[in-house]
């Protein structure tokens, strides 16, 4: 597949259709105004990986993150993480995306919950990114690695971004042992999915002169939220769930996210990596 092909297929996958228009639409249908929406609202769509926001505090936590930092979010989807590290850890956020209605749907919700200053949004490939050599204090990416072909090329990228003794703090699902199901929620079919094992990741990351600080097998606390998930999704009524940014086959890319990571198909990590001086 070419660039232009790639990009495409990854567009239809993640935003098949107004990603705007179906978060107001749910939003409404839970009783909310999109005019007053508060990040607890939000909250309940706008983390798009296993683990929700508390996943993205502990993976703060995790990086030892301090007020002040300027953050660059790779594959930032609808900007829920990026305002997660501005509100609760001082960062200032950059959030980059491929998926352009995803780029807008951040924007607008930084816009309505007042956090336009400290997180902006931009659409732009992991793989060549719009920044100067050194500009950034931390790389942030959750559940995005697991769409990325060139592994190497995105680890020297951000290299290239951090300076000197930055941090990147990253989570992703990596392969186990066996064939993952599909559909799951990074790739309908194999044909948009990447993965490596964490030995492949960790060896690609420190090659491109990324040191390993922290590692973590975090799965079973992605296991544990994913039957929390699954249950509420089988509750009647208006829901503001993972489904306000999923439409198509979320039941089955849930069921099958859980599938895999308790058959050991797969595995959810957190990793944090210093870049070398
Ligand atoms: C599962 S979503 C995670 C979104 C966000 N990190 C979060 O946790 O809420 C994966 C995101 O990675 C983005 N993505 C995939 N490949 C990318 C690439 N090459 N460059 C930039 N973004 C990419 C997708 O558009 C999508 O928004």
């Amino acid at each position: 597949m070419n660039t232009q092909a790639f990009d495409e297929a990854l567009n239809r996958h993640y935003a098949p259709g107004d990603v705007w228009a179906r978060i107001v639409e749910r939003l409404r249908a839970a009783g909310h105004d999109p005019a007053q929406l508060t990040r607890d609202v939000a909250a309940q769509f706008d983390e798009f990986h296993g683990g929700g926001r508390e996943s993205t505090r502990a993976l703060a936590r995790f990086a030892g993150l301090t007020p002040g930092l300027r953050v660059l979010d790779i594959g930032c989807g609808i900007g829920g993480p990026a305002r997660t590290l501005a509100a609760e850890f001082g960062a200032d956020v950059t959030g980059i995306d491929l998926t352009r209605e995803f780029v807008h749907a951040a924007t607008q919700l930084s816009a309505r919950l007042g956090m336009s200053a400290e997180t902006r949004f931009i659409h732009g490939s992991a793989l060549a990114l719009p920044l100067a050599a050194g500009s950034v204090d931390v790389v942030w990416s959750q559940n995005m690695l697991m769409n990325i072909p060139d592994k190497a090329q995105f680890a020297s990228e951000v290299a290239r971004v951090l300076r000197p003794g930055g941090l990147f703090a990253f989570e992703a699902v990596v392969l186990g042992v066996g064939e993952p199901h599909y559909p799951a929620f990074w790739a309908a079919t194999p044909a948009l999915s990447f993965l490596v094992t964490a030995d492949a990741l960790r060896g690609t990351l420190t090659a491109a002169g990324l040191e390993e600080n922290r590692w973590l097998d975090n799965t079973a606390q992605v296991v544990a939220v994913a039957h929390k998930r699954l249950a509420a999704a089988g509750k009647e009524g208006p829901k503001l769930d993972i489904g306000t940014l999923v439409p198509e086959q979320v039941g089955d890319k849930m069921r099958n996210g859980l599938r895999n990571n308790e058959e050991g198909r797969t595995l959810a990590v957190q990793g944090i990596f210093v870049r070398r001086a």
